[in-house]
């Protein structure tokens, strides 16, 4: 039977990335609760202008799409603040009563992307003064600036009638070298002032997201993004990889606080402001392009493993005659035929990476069932994989105003959502990003996101060939940093009905 999920308990960012549904910009406000009593009655008036996760437009009596949408999330120090119940406090795992700085190691957060570089807002929390700690995240998406400017005066109003017992946290990083913003503002970046799905190292983005079983999307977006089971066939993630409350791929509940009203249908989030150093990233493609003898384009589509234009993945066009077959397929396609061009694909025939490398991004990152050498080894092939997986939120912020320089306003603001993130999230950034033993790739890094940049012990990545081909092995040598951490902390995403039940006081977790 078709599992489903009750949609209006269920915050809409965790079953939506907003800009797939025409919501370009988006703004992220963090808030201090210095009162609990008055946090709660606040929560109450959020809670009832809370974006849930119901399907637009269906049904008899159906749901409008907002012009704007609100989620909220919340910290450890967060649901203290809030007075949860001790009892349920003790029930959240550890990394999350922890919070992101204190797992820097872990993350591979040094150098320039250590906390003492991070936004002040990430600075400030949880270091000296308790009134400066993030405690909750709110986020509206909207579709118009108009819609962004009205979704963020409610929330002011809001804020304002607690009569200083939730204060807006300043401290966000912008243009002209301001640092103390009292919001971070993420957009899609638009060309021609035409919305683009591009990223600002100018690759296309927002392709691969995971399909699980009760999300209300279409049977067909499984292929690629689902778990590849042994006939070939592609089938939605279990549940409880994503959401709590809900048999996960090893047929158990995730761990989860008590009671189960709190947790059921919440989920955890990493919020994390990347910054990317786009003229480092320009200059080192320019440089290896050279050197390289499939060219500057093709080694782009070797750090990411899929090409910059069109986001055509590498396994299935890897290189210029093929990718050239492959675009002009892709220009008669149908949109569902783009849609499995684009994501139905697997490493089954690139097992020595020779195709798409073993550092590239989104090998490492989702490696589907190229991590299993004995492909019987369990009843799905991609089993190591799918207990890895994240739902990807999130946009790029800033603009490039300067191609050849690193120092201006601009990278990504991504979140990850999954049900555990030492498991999910942690695993990949620690195990899969900055190191390379599962893809017996010893320690280099993945490309894109790796913690480079170190004088003493140069970071390099071998693009493979052909077992017995006459071509060489390619090899980068000193990656320099391309992408560094500016910041964030993890996040509880509660239920509607724990959000109620959070805003009235009444937890019970006996
Ligand atoms: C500035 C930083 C980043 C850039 C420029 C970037 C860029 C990209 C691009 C171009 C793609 C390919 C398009 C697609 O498949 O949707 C991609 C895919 C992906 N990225 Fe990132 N990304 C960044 C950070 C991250 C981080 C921190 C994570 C999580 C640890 C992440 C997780 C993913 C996932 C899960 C996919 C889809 C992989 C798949 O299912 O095949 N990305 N990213």
């Amino acid at each position: 039977m078709t599992k489903k999920l009750d949609l209006m308990d269920i915050q809409g960012n965790v079953l939506r990335a907003y800009g797939r549904y025409n919501f370009p910009y988006a703004r992220y406000v963090f808030v201090n609760i210095r009162d609990g009593a008055r946090g709660r009655v606040w929560l109450q008036g959020i809670t009832e202008r809370v974006t849930t996760a119901v399907s637009w437009g269906e049904g008899p009596d159906p749901v409008q799409k907002p012009m704007h949408t609100l989620n909220i999330a919340f910290t450890y120090q967060g649901l203290k603040a809030i007075e949860l119940p001790r009892a349920s406090l003790i029930g959240f795992p550890m990394e999350f009563v922890m919070g992101m700085r204190p797992r820097a190691d872990i993350l591979g957060d040094d150098k320039r992307s250590a906390p003492e570089y991070w936004d002040p807002i990430w600075r400030d929390s949880r270091h000296r003064d308790r009134h400066k700690d993030v405690h909750a995240w709110l986020a509206i998406n909207a579709q118009t600036l108009a819609d962004l400017h009205s979704g963020y005066e409610e929330l002011l109003q809001l804020v304002h009638d607690t009569a200083g017992g939730v204060q807006i946290l300043t401290g966000h990083r912008g243009d002209d070298g301001r640092d103390n913003l009292a919001y971070q503002d993420v957009h899609v970046l638009f060309e021609d002032g035409k919305p683009t799905s591009k990223e600002h190292f100018g690759y296309t983005d927002g392709i691969g997201d995971p399909v699980f079983e009760g999300m209300p999307s279409k049977p067909e977006r499984v292929v690629g993004r689902g778990k590849q089971m042994k006939d070939g066939n592609w089938a939605p993630l279990a549940t409880g990889e994503f959401v709590l409350g809900h048999l996960d791929e090893a047929q158990e509940y995730p761990i989860a606080p008590s009671p189960q009203l709190l947790s059921r249908n919440g989920t955890f989030m990493v919020y994390r402001k990347l910054h990317e150093n786009v003229g480092t990233f320009n200059r080192f493609l320019e440089d290896e392009g050279n050197r390289y003898p499939g060219g500057k384009e093709l080694l782009a589509a070797k750090f990411v493993g899929r090409w910059r234009d069109n986001g055509a993945p590498i396994v299935s066009a890897p290189d210029a005659t093929s990718k050239a077959a492959w675009d002009e397929r892709f220009g008669r396609a149908s949109p569902l035929d783009k849609d499995r061009m684009l994501s139905g694909f697997t490493y089954d025939d690139d097992m020595q990476g020779a195709k798409c490398p073993f550092s590239a991004h989104v090998r490492r990152i989702n490696p589907r069932a190229s991590l299993e050498f004995n492909k019987d080894a369990f009843n799905t092939p991609g089993a190591l994989t799918n207990r890895r997986r994240v739902l990807r939120r999130g946009l790029p912020y800033g603009e490039v105003k300067d191609p050849a320089r690193d120092d201006g306003n601009h990278g990504i603001v991504i979140m990850m959502l999954n049900a555990s993130i030492s498991r999910q999230f942690e695993f990949v950034q620690q195990q899969w990003i900055n190191y390379g033993n599962d893809f017996l790739a010893s320690n280099d890094k993945e490309i894109i996101l790796g913690n480079h940049g170190d004088d003493d012990a140069p970071s390099r990545a071998v693009l493979q060939v052909e077992p017995n081909s006459e071509e060489s092995p390619y090899f980068l040598k000193k990656i320099p940093r391309l992408v560094e951490t500016r910041g964030g902390d993890y996040f509880f995403v509660p239920s509607m009905t724990a959000l109620r039940m959070m805003g009235l006081g009444i937890v019970d977790p006996t």
